[in-house]
């Protein structure tokens, strides 16, 4: 029998002459939260876009339930991605569009549900992220903050298996960083899903983690549980946490 979750292994992939991933050995177990680490530009964007099969490996496999994701077809991609949602970094909500109409074009696109019920979804998926009242309101109404969450209700609303977060902190304050980690922890309990957040803030990641991934220099240097990672005591991991410039991982 297929292992359920996402398994990927010997994964590199090249941009020009930029090899960003080589040889990226991760297993997610599915009802797992897992968080991705690295330090800018190694990648971490990358490996989402490769497991929802936005882009291609040039060498391994990457497996979502026993199916294979570079090789799927058209259909089967299609069919993959009902089952993921990717909050993304920026948000990408289309600005032209209000903020409900952004959250019900994923059901308009994925399912054939009718008028009535995609709003009415919709509605609720924003509720669900303290944004009820904001259904007629323009993207650029809001705050940065509020933009995530409206991301979030996105990735939601097409009830997914799992979700994969871009970065759900960055630049926000800790007070909404705050409030958008326990969003993340409280949708993980009610909806059951696998969820994957990567970042390279340390506060999110003790908040919504449960196991943990570094990754450097096109590789995984660092797998754990939690608890593995707080013991670290040196290495690139204990870099990381300590958010220090000397050690093994290079600061440019
Ligand atoms: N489509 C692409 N074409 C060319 N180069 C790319 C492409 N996507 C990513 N890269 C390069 O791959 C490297 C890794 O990018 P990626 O966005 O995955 O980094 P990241 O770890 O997510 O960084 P950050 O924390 O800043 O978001 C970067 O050097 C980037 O320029
Ligand atoms: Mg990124």
């Amino acid at each position: 029998m297929s292992e359920a979750g996402i398994v990927i292994s010997q994964v590199s992939k090249t941009f020009g002459q930029q090899k960003v991933l080589d040889g990226v050995d991760l297993r997610i177990a599915r009802g797992e939260q897992r968080v991705i680490l690295g330090k800018s530009g190694q990648g971490k964007s990358v490996m989402l876009k490769l497991i929802v099969g936005l882009l291609k490996p040039d060498r391994g496999s990457i497996l979502v339930d026993g199916e294979d994701v570079p090789g799927l077809s058209r259909r089967g991609l299609f069919r993959l991605r009902r089952r993921f949602a990717m909050v993304f970094q920026g948000g990408a909500l289309f600005d032209s569009m209000t903020v409900g109409e952004n959250v019900a074009l994923a059901l308009r696109e994925h399912t054939s549900l009718e008028e009535d019920e995609v709003t009415e979804r919709a509605r609720s998926a924003l509720s669900q992220v303290g944004l009820g009242g904001s259904y007629d309101k323009m993207p650029a109404e809001l705050s940065g903050g509020m933009r995530k969450r409206a991301g979030i209700a996105r990735a939601i609303v097409t009830r997914p298996d799992y979700l994969l977060y871009d970065e759900p902190t960055t630049g926000l304050d800790p007070i909404s960083s705050d409030a958008i980690n326990h969003l993340i922890l409280r949708l993980d309990r009610e909806l059951g899903v696998t969820s994957v957040v990567v970042t390279h803030d340390m506060t999110s990641a003790w908040t919504v983690g449960e196991r943990f991934a570094l990754l450097n220099d096109g590789r995984i240097v660092f797998d754990g549980s939690k608890e593995e990672a707080q013991a670290t005591t040196d290495g690139p991991m204990r870099q990381f946490i300590d958010g220090s410039s000397e050690g093994p991982l290079q600061a440019f």
